[in-house]
């Protein structure tokens, strides 16, 4: 009950209270940029939402934030120095790989705390039709955006069409709106300028002590500009944007390590307790067995982490390849406690039998589950044929070799052996 009162009142809070989801590039930690979707906004669906664009005063010609994943299609706003002292905000709409063409249809507005500030130069902007523009969802956890920045001297146009060369660094990265979304101000980057208001709101959502204050902001969020609704500082809680740059890495880690276990591996100790003569096979097959499940679970990892930050947690390819890896944690178990029970008893136990089937079952699905995979990642044909060929020819190997074992009598082949558990 507790966990649950706090719970409403942690969003009521979030409700509240301006919400940024923030960006670094990796190349360039002297940039920053922001969104912020304000409740009323995420409630309705459509209406405004806001961003900063925040960089060193000198040093940068241009910088600029876009929706979408790439530079074709997106909605590209370039802020550069106007010569005056403040920037322009320059929407436009990325045709491919040359400059974005200016789009006057795109509903910008530079705010109040933009321009030449301090050391830094600050764009606050609000885009009235971002949503509808560029088809954006709000409610995404894993919203697509691209940034880029040409270093050099101050651009000094206010012209929005003005020309700009090809950027120095880009690339595209993730929000996650959910946590942006917050605060009815007007103008979220700017602390309050209504001091009065802003204190009796901090009562209810600071502390969340009391309810009723709380859920104060959210009965006027209409209400415009500068009065009663900027109530935030621009403190409210940061998540970080998540650099899109290390997916292929991860695809690659990922695709290694799965391949490597379940396509050769765990093919391979199965062979080998079938083909090799009695003495340490069994031991090879526990060695070969528990590398393998351990590169699986370090491949598990990349999996985890590219399903989470692609949003691809649910395709069939994620959850075949995770009922595997629950099941492969019986397996050593299984297979240890089978062979403690042969060399006490000199038997084979239902144990065994368990132990092998489990086992295949879990190997065929995740055989082919990694053809799920590469078709999820639309690798290419070549890598496909690549896979299909190693899989195929372990598993064949794997099928003979166990047919054949079985066929020759399979663990009553031989006389009692010498060492106990040579024919398990
Ligand atoms: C994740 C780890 C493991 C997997 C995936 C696995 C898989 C398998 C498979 C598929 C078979 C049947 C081979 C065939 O197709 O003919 C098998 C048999 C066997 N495994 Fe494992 N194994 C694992 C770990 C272990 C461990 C740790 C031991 C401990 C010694 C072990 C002991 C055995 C034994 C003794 C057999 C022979 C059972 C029989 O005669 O039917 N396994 N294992
Ligand atoms: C049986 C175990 C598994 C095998 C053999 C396997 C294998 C593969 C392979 C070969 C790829 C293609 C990668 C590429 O072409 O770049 C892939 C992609 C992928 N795997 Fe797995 N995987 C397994 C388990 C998992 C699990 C447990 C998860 C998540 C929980 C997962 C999540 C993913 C995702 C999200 C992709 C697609 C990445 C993309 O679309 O860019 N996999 N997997
Ligand atoms: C820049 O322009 C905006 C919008 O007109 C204004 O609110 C802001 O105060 C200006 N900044 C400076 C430093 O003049």
């Amino acid at each position: 009950m507790r966990l649950r009162i706090a719970a409403v009142l942690a969003s009521l809070a979030h409700l509240a209270q301006a919400q940024f989801s923030r960006f670094t590039p990796p190349d360039d930690s002297t940039v920053t940029y922001s969104v912020n979707v304000p409740s009323l906004t995420s409630s309705s669906g459509s209406g405004a939402i806001f961003f900063q664009v925040k960089a060193p005063a000198s040093g940068k010609q241009w910088v600029a934030l876009g929706i979408g994943s790439g530079m074709v299609g997106a909605h590209i706003f370039v802020i550069y120095t106007d010569g005056t002292g403040n920037v322009t905000v320059s929407a436009r709409t990325g045709t491919g790989h040359v400059e974005p063409e200016y789009n006057p249809d795109a509903k910008v507005t530079l705010l109040e705390g933009s321009g030449i500030v301090g050391n830094n130069l600050i764009a606050n902007v609000r885009c009235d039709n971002c949503i509808d523009l560029a088809g954006l969802d709000i409610t995404s956890k894993a919203s697509s955006w691209v940034w880029a920045i040409k270093n050099g001297d101050g651009l000094d146009s206010s012209s929005p069409s003005a020309e700009i060369i090809q950027h120095d660094t880009m690339g595209v990265f993730a929000y996650d709106l959910t946590k942006a979304t917050g605060g009815n101000s007007a103008n979220p980057f700017v602390a309050s300028n209504s001091p009065s208001s802003s204190s009796t709101r901090a009562a209810g959502t600071s502390g969340g002590a009391t309810p009723t204050g709380s859920s104060a902001p959210s009965s006027s969020p209409t209400s415009s500009s500068d009065s009663s609704d900027d109530d935030d500082t621009g403190s409210g809680s940061v998540s970080i944007g998540f650099d899109f740059s290390v997916i292929p890495k991860w695809q690659k880690t990922h695709a290694i390590l799965m391949g490597t276990a379940f396509a050769v591996l765990f093919p391979l100790g199965a062979i080998i307790l079938r083909v090799l003569p009695s003495g340490q096979k069994v031991h090879l097959h526990m060695i070969i067995q528990g590398s393998a499940f351990i590169i699986a679970i370090a491949g598990l990892g990349y999996g985890v982490m590219l399903g989470k930050n692609l949003q691809l947690l649910h395709e069939t390819h994620a959850i075949i390849g995770m009922v595997v890896m629950g099941g492969m944690f019986f397996q050593p178990i299984l297979g240890l406690i089978h062979h403690w029970l042969f060399k006490v008893k000199g038997k084979r136990t239902i144990l065994a039998f368990i132990h092998a089937n489990w086992g295949r079952a879990l190997m065929i699905l995740g055989i082919i589950n990694g053809g799920l995979g590469l078709e999820l990642a639309n690798n290419t044909h070549n890598g496909k044929i690549a896979y299909s060929v190693v899989a195929g020819v372990m598993g064949a190997a794997w099928f003979a070799a166990s047919a054949f074992y079985y066929i020759r009598g399979g663990s009553q082949q031989n006389p009692p052996p010498k060492r106990r558990d040579s024919a398990e």
